[in-house]
């Protein structure tokens, strides 16, 4: 974005999404707007973006082309891309360079893992925090010696932030042998803000390296990778997904030190990143980031996650990000005031701060009934089950699950502990209305209100699932791939 660019209401930017209209028929027989609660998972388009890579299109070649006009256009609009990514965290270009990689942050984060791995294999411990998703704990475990998980202050189901103080103790017991600490800005789960540049500062006073999981923040706060200027207080890595910032089918973007990468070889190769292969060798370019992006990039992909990155970054991160913590007011107070419902983690917000994301239980309703419920009589969609944070979930439910006293040779015990083991979660995106958090409000008190009728209506599986007895709405019912290609088809009259 460039100094005297045109600001953008959030008022208007928040008309412009893909599916906002979006409705289904539901088990009552009603068509009703869908309530799109699931943004953790993954957002909905933002509209100017995809209409930036549709006048893109007609130019379209491959970035590794050079000469012709088109080539030139798609390099140039590659280019754009990456330093979108760079202005929004506030990375200077000189120290940082940034890569998409994947369709995800996992690919990012097994990427960086493989590679300070390699860079330093004398420091072989790894620091993750116990609130972790799944892609910023597996890969530190399958490339480091090993992984310690720091813990999270207070005391379940009120678990907080990661606990500071346990931290500097694991890294004052072993001088010399942290590599890095992989922490998310946010979780996944709870929304809980971790002090990713308190964290930094730590790291680094222990010679340790910052990794930072930023997939949930950076569409919700704004976060730079350095918070005051000062050097100890920046982030080493950030990485991201773009399908959790309003672009889907966008690459996972990985922000990182130059110094960490420079002088080793680049974790993948092939076409694009080398300066000349013989058959005795190659020689890998020195330029950023060609030399970290084997193979052709995800170029209309990235394309539009820059220019989701310029637009947010014109509305202003601090306005959207006060925007969401008004309507989070709503959605989290009016849940914890429910009597019947449980909110997962601190609820004290100057203690442990969140973003947009509240993950909460229904007593005497198991999560998969009311997520069911939620969709098919109220057309609100949440997700359920364990967040692919399964470590951070079971120490969250630990007084609840004790209290079943499963006997684990009981025949139903795997069922029992999967229809337990869980949460239902909704979470907030730039597009979310005081309407939809009112549904939803009203959704999780009609189903307290009637129990036993919604749990009527549902047949449980034996592998914990819950499907209703009589409503079916079948993938294909709703969405046709084929059925629309041949309408699409029958458009070009061929
Ligand atoms: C905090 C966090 N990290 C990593 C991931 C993995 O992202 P992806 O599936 O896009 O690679 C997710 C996805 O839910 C996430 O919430």
């Amino acid at each position: 974005m460039n100094q005297h660019a045109q600001t953008v209401s959030l008022s208007a930017i928040q008309q412009d999404f893909n599916g906002l209209d979006t409705g289904y028929r539901l088990a009552d027989g009603r068509f009703v707007r869908r309530h799109y609660l699931d943004s953790a998972a993954s957002t909905l388009a933002l509209g100017c973006a995809r209409r930036l890579t549709d006048v893109l299109l007609p130019h379209y070649a491959n970035s590794h082309s050079q000469l012709h006009f088109s080539a030139r256009i798609a390099s140039h609009a590659l280019d754009w891309a990456h330093a979108q990514v760079l202005r929004f965290l506030g990375a200077d270009p000189v120290d940082y360079t940034a890569f998409f990689a994947g369709s995800g942050c996992t690919a990012a984060l097994n990427r960086l893992a493989r590679g300070l791995a390699a860079r330093r294999p004398e420091c072989k411990l790894v620091l993750v925090s116990l609130m972790e998703h799944h892609a910023n704990d597996l890969p530190h475990r399958k490339q480091a010696g090993r992984v310690v998980h720091i813990p999270l202050t207070g005391a379940s189901p009120a678990l907080g932030t990661v606990d500071l103080a346990a931290l500097a103790d694991v890294l004052e017991q072993h001088p010399g042998q942290v590599n890095y600490i992989a922490i998310s800005a946010a979780s996944n789960v709870t929304g809980i803000i971790n002090p990713v540049h308190d964290i930094a500062a730590l790291a680094h006073a222990h010679g340790a390296w910052v990794v930072v999981d930023a997939s949930q923040a950076l569409a919700h706060a704004p976060l730079a990778c350095s918070d005051t200027g000062a050097p100890e207080r920046a982030l080493d890595a950030v990485v991201f997904s773009g399908h959790k910032l309003y672009a889907p089918g966008s690459p996972g973007v990985a922000v990182v030190r130059r110094a960490l990468l420079e002088g080793q070889e680049p974790d993948e190769v092939g076409g694009g990143m080398v300066e000349d292969v013989h058959l005795a060798g190659y020689e890998i370019a020195s330029r950023f980031p060609d030399r970290e992006e084997a193979g052709t990039p995800n170029i209309l992909g990235a394309v539009q996650l820059g220019a989701v990155l310029n637009v947010l970054q014109r509305v202003g991160m601090a306005q959207i990000h006060a925007a969401e913590q008004t309507l989070l007011a709503d959605l989290l107070g009016g849940l914890a005031a429910l009597p019947g419902v449980r909110v997962y983690g601190d609820l004290d917000l100057a203690r442990s701060p969140r973003l947009g994301t509240v993950a909460f239980n229904l007593a005497g309703l198991e999560h998969g009934l009311v997520a069911a419920a939620l969709n098919d009589y109220h057309n609100i969609a949440v997700r359920n089950g364990c967040f692919c944070a399964h470590p951070y979930v079971r120490e969250l439910l630990k007084p609840e699950l004790w209290a079943l006293e499963l006997d684990p040779d009981a025949e139903d015990a795997v069922a029992t502990l999967k229809r337990q083991q869980g949460m239902v979660r909704a979470s907030l995106g730039l597009y979310s209305r005081s309407d939809d958090v009112a549904a939803l409000l009203a959704g999780v008190g009609d189903l307290l209100a009637r129990p036993a009728y919604y749990r009527a209506q549902y047949q449980t599986t034996a592998d914990g699932n819950f499907v209703h007895r009589t409503f079916t709405a079948s993938a294909e019912s709703l969405f046709d791939p084929e059925a629309e290609l041949t309408r699409i088809l029958g458009d070009l009259r061929c």
